[in-house]
Formats: structure tokens, C-alpha cells, sequence
């Protein structure tokens, strides 16, 4: 299996996350999330953790976004995906889900699966824009507020899946700078 990624896109870098990006992730971690997560953790998925992936989008060498997975027997686990707060809305998290599904495709991943609050909306839509359907709920699962997951899962795309296509496609419609 390969561990490492680099994918430049137009003005985007994706790329794999490496002990370096801790720091920046953080900053990005703490405006995301109201349970971030340590800087031990990020560590620990990075070092020790054989199932960890995790991907780094760069716009100008600095990162905006990353997402995560573990990728076990056939089935990817998304961990974790965020943008920091100026950039979104222009479909970055879209081409960050679609590059971390690409990479589990890539590895021989045939599914993927997640957890998203259940009053996470704007994070169910793009889900559910790449093929994500619920499948259940974790009641309680967030220990900030007591609130329950939604478990989505979704197919993915066969590792024939063809980049250029997709990017000669994605954003129509829809004026962007990346
Ligand atoms: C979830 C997140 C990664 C989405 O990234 P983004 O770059 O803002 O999203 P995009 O611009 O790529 O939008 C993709 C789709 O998401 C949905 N979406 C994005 N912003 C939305 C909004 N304000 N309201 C409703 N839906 C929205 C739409 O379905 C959109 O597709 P469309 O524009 O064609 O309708 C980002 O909002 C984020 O980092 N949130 C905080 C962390 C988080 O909640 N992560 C998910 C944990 S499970």
C-alpha cells in the first residue's frame, strides 16, 4: 500500500500530512471543531497508527484544509475534514472529499463510511452530494453536548477512476480561482 500522496491541482497542493503540519492543523482544528483534537493525537495517527491517512489541501504553501481515514481491510473511515473558515464555500471541501476518496480508492478502498452531528447540515449536504446515505445514528455520541451521530456510508468510485475527467469537469457553472 502506498502511505505517501502529492497531487498538485491548478493552484492546490494535496498531500500527505507529516509531523510539521501539527501546528497549522491545530489552528485550523480549533476553528473547526468544538472538540478538537490534540496536538498528541494528531502525533499519535501520524506515527504510530498504520491505518492513518491523512491529507493536507495547500493553496499558496500554506494548508486550508485536510481530511482524514483509516483505511481497514476494504472499507475507508473518515476521521476527520475541514477548511478553514475563509475558504469555504467554494467547493474546496467537495475537491477535499473528492482527492481522500480518490486515495481510499486508490488503496483498494471499496467503501466509506463517517460520522457527522446530526445538526452538522452543511457537512451532510456535501456528503450527500458525493453519494453518502445514513445509515443509523450513535446516540450520544458527541460528549460536548450529548448530541447523537448520523453514520453515513458510501461507495466508491473503482481505482480505474479517471482524474482528468473529473477535473475537466468539476466547477462548472460556478466561477472559482482554484
Ligand atoms: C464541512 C466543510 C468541510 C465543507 O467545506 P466547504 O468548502 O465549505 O464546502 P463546499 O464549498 O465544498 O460545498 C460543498 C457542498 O457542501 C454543502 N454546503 C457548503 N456550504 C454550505 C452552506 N453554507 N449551507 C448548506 N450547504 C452547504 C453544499 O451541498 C455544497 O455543494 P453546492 O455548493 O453545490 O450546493 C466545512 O464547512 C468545514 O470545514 N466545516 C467545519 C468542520 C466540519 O464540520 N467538518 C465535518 C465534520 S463531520
Amino acid at each position: 500500500m502506498c502511505a505517501l500522496r502529492e497531487k498538485v491541482s491548478g493552484n492546490l497542493v494535496f498531500r500527505s500530512m507529516t509531523l510539521h503540519d501539527i501546528p497549522d492543523i491545530m489552528i485550523i482544528e480549533h476553528e473547526s471543531f468544538t472538540l478538537p483534537w490534540s496536538e498528541d493525537a494528531f502525533r499519535n495517527e501520524l506515527t504510530h497508527n498504520h491505518f492513518a491517512r491523512y491529507l493536507i489541501m495547500e493553496y499558496n504553501g500554506k494548508p486550508i484544509g485536510y481530511a482524514g481515514m483509516w483505511t481497514i481491510v476494504d472499507e475507508a473511515h473518515v476521521t476527520n475534514i475541514a477548511v478553514r473558515p475563509g475558504y469555504r464555500g467554494q467547493h474546496l471541501g467537495e475537491r477535499l472529499l473528492n482527492e481522500i476518496m480518490d486515495w481510499a480508492s486508490d488503496l483498494g478502498m471499496l467503501r466509506m463510511t463517517l460520522e457527522v452531528r446530526v445538526s452538522n447540515y452543511v457537512a451532510q449536504s456535501l456528503y450527500g452530494k458525493k453519494g453518502f446515505v445514513p445509515a443509523g445514528t450513535r446516540k450520544g455520541y458527541y460528549s460536548d453536548n450529548n448530541e447523537d451521530a448520523l453514520i453515513m456510508w458510501s461507495d466508491l468510485p473503482g481505482a480505474d477512476f479517471n482524474f482528468d475527467e473529473e477535473e475537466s469537469s468539476a466547477g462548472e457553472g460556478r466561477e472559482r480561482n482554484w
